[in-house]
């Protein structure tokens, strides 16, 4: 494990963008914040500021939200035709795709992660979002239905349903994964004919701006996106409040979860939720080890641990426990930490000191409550946000490290005994976003997938994403799916026409 080279450069292009003033996107327009502030974006690789961007308050919002009422009332896009619609949203994935490097390397400089990753995985996945759902704008359909109506013998009708968009949505968007979790959310939102104002983290704006620019260049009508940059408490409470907001979708902590829903409860509007997650991932006796010990160190490391689904509890079958953990340990100490620009950097530093400050005081409290580090257990003695990828052993189900989310490179490994004390621990959470099983046996691996109380199970693989595969969480990791054609029911109303004959 090294720190790479800091010396890499970012292209021209990056360096530009980020130094040039930026604006946030209301109704076809790029803005200042009306009470002119602003906030700074970091390079967590370095700590330093390399940005500043407009800080929305409530009035920015109520801009916003009336720019998209009135786009989803009188503009344009509120008489395209389905086909005219998904064109739009098929360009956006075209610009996403051309600007791949741009985009990729802002992921980057913003949030950390390596480069060589955002390359492949950020940018493509968020392209391929836009040009799924531009397929499903020509798809959006009702049903026939016979009805009977006991109380009118004899009355004819004819009776049908019609889905309709939401109306105006407001979306709010977490760091992880910056440019993809604002794919996932617009995407949908447009393709169901929607119109979205979009609040992205703070701690890293840098990505969905030029995303606002490409929008823009794609001939979206006005008002149609509004992307909002600001804090939680200023800019994101505001649009969880708005009556004139019909619906909120966030991702982000199960706490602010909550008071999404307290917020919304105003208006009633609708509300779905992404929300944490601490997902079990299971090696039984009979798995693939040299499939599922690099497998297990990737479903935790992957995007330095910052990953809802990412599998933080590790439970091995006993009799190859100490194997699987030294194994894991070997992986994550072979783990190229550095800058995310650096071609050989495989982990980047975490998102933010905030998000560094937490991580290392989840490792603080799990060494008083008697963990073990089998690897790293501490930051990296340099300057940015840097931790170790980490094994913990010697835990048990009461601490907070195998309760709590971390959200950093730390996994909590445990042996189990028997399939019937796995299922147990393995549900022993009030989180079910996702889990992981290894093994040979096909018929355990069914069983198992059903006995896992979690929106996703990955069999034999781990962080396996696509447009097409629904994404979201049983219990209390959150409320409704993202993406395939399920997520189109967050966005559409359904309208019953009975037309007496
Ligand atoms: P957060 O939930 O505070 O932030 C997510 C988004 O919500 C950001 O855009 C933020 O500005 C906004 N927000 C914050 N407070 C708000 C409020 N009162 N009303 C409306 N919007 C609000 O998450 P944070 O503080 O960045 O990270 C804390 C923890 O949350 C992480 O350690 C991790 O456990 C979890 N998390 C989960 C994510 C997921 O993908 N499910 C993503 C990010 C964080
Ligand atoms: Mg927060």
């Amino acid at each position: 494990m090294s720190i790479a080279d800091p010396a890499h450069a970012f292209s021209q292009i990056t360096e530009s963008f980020v130094k040039a003033p930026k604006r946030m996107l209301i109704d076809g327009r790029f803005v200042d914040a009306t009470s002119g502030q602003t906030f700074s974006v970091y390079n967590p690789a370095t700590g330093e500021v390399i940005s500043q961007v407009a800080s929305a308050d409530a009035d920015d919002v109520d801009l916003a939200v009336r720019a998209a009422r009135r786009a989803f009332e009188s503009g344009p896009w509120s008489t395209m035709t389905p086909s005219e619609r998904g064109k739009l949203i098929w360009r956006i994935g075209d610009l996403i795709e051309q600007h791949n490097d741009e985009l990729a390397e802002l992921e980057t400089i913003d949030n950390g992660k390596p480069f060589a990753v955002a390359q492949v995985a950020d940018v493509p996945l968020a392209a391929d979002m836009f040009r799924y759902m531009a397929g499903w704008a020509t798809k959006i359909e009702g049903n026939t239905i016979p009805i009977s109506v006991p109380y009118a013998p004899g009355a004819q009708f004819q009776a049908f349903t019609l889905r309709e968009p939401v109306g105006v949505v407001g979306q709010i968007i977490p760091w992880n994964f910056p440019l993809l979790m604002a794919a996932w959310k617009l995407a949908p939102a447009l393709a169901c004919g929607n119109t979205v104002v979009l609040k992205v983290a703070e701690q890293t704006p840098l990505s969905a701006l030029r995303l606002a620019e490409l929008i823009v260049e794609a001939g979206l009508p006005d008002g149609v996106v509004n992307i909002l940059t600001g804090f939680g408490e200023t800019a994101g409470a505001p649009i969880a409040a708005h009556d004139g907001v019909d619906k909120v979708a966030f991702t982000g902590s199960t706490e602010v979860g909550k008071l999404i829903v307290q917020a919304a409860a105003g208006n009633l509007k609708k509300v779905t939720l992404e929300l944490g997650g601490k997902s079990p991932n299971i090696i039984r006796r009979d798995a693939d080890l040299n499939k599922a010990i690099p497998g297990a160190a990737e479903a935790i490391f992957f995007n330095q641990g910052q990953v809802c689904s990412a599998g933080s509890r590790l439970y091995v079958d006993e009799a190859i426990y100490d194997d699987v953990v030294a194994g894991v340990a070997e992986e994550s100490n072979r783990i190229k930490v550095g800058h995310g620009i650096h071609p050989e950097t495989q982990m980047g530093p975490l998102v933010s000191d905030e998000q560094f400050n937490r991580v290392c005081s989840y490792l603080q409290a799990g060494f008083e409550a008697g963990a073990v580090a089998a690897s790293g257990g501490d930051k990296l003695d340099h300057p940015g946000y840097f931790v170790k990828p980490t094994v913990l052993t010697d835990v048990s189900h009461d601490m907070k490290v195998v309760q709590e989310e971390i959200f950093g490179p730390v996994v909590t490994a445990m042996p189990f005994k028997d399939d019937e004390q796995l299922v147990g621990m393995a549900n022993d959470t009030h989180y079910g976003l996702a889990a992981g099983v290894w093994t040979r046996d096909v018929a355990e691996a069914h069983r198992l997938a059903r006995a896992i109380r979690a929106g996703t199970v990955w069999v034999n693989c781990y962080s396996i994403f696509d447009a097409a595969l629904p994404f979201g969480g049983y219990k209390q990791s959150g409320w409704g799916r993202e993406m395939g054609h399920a997520v189109l029911e967050n966005y559409l109303e359904t309208k019953s026409v009975c037309v007496a004959m």
